[in-house]
């Protein structure tokens, strides 16, 4: 199977997956890191890793569908099975929840559906909640929306600051995202 990540920043669940893939615990290859800033650390994370790695900016097209119209034929050139969405800032259009149905998956820090949006992480630690987490969901033309496929919780202690949930929320994605990955392949594998 021929996975692609796409991913706006850090990279850090990126780099959780490609190690997975490397010590053989995803049967599948990442055949392509797709970042929307050109500039984005998870270039350089895909390059130390042998990724093959393409990055273009919303702004260089005349529109949006322009813009998932060009990531579309990146995506089928690499003959792409399963976008896994992974730090990817941006609401998954028409043309490409289309062209894989079930088959875009995305991480977000929270419970969901509790917490969806940008600030995740922060929103529940203000809310001063006892407990938040990771969910792994299917995308769907919602924001945070899909069907759910994997949540874990994280208590958030009464003492502890926003960094410090944040590495916690952070730890706990870089295991579970990868575990439903590898999952979901052998799954589709079938
Ligand atoms: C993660 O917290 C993920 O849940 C959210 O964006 C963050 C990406 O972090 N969707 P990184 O770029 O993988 O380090």
């Amino acid at each position: 199977m021929r996975l692609a990540v796409l991913a706006s920043g850090n990279g850090s669940n990126f780099e959780a997956i490609a190690q997975a893939v490397k010590a053989g615990d995803i049967s599948a290859e990442i055949v392509l890191l797709f970042s929307d800033h050109r500039d984005a650390y998870v270039l350089e994370r895909a390059k130390n890793n042998n990724i093959p790695a393409e990055a273009f900016e919303l702004k260089e097209f005349e529109n949006k569908k322009a813009y998932e119209a060009a990531l579309l034929e990146l995506l089928a050139e690499h003959q792409v099975d399963l976008i896994v969405l992974a730090g990817y800032m941006r609401i998954i259009g028409e043309g490409l929840l289309e062209a894989y149905p079930n088959r875009i998956v995305n991480i977000h820090p929270a419970l969901l559906p509790n917490f969806p949006g940008l600030h995740g992480i922060k929103d529940a630690f203000e809310a001063k909640v006892t407990e938040t987490g990771v969910t792994v969901h299917y995308i769907d033309s919602g924001v945070d929306t899909g069907p759910i496929i994997a949540q874990e919780a994280v208590a958030v202690d009464s003492e502890e600051t926003l960094e410090q949930l944040e590495e916690k929320i952070h730890q706990v994605e870089h295991q579970l995202y990868p575990r439903v990955i590898a999952e979901i392949v052998k799954e589709t594998s079938k």
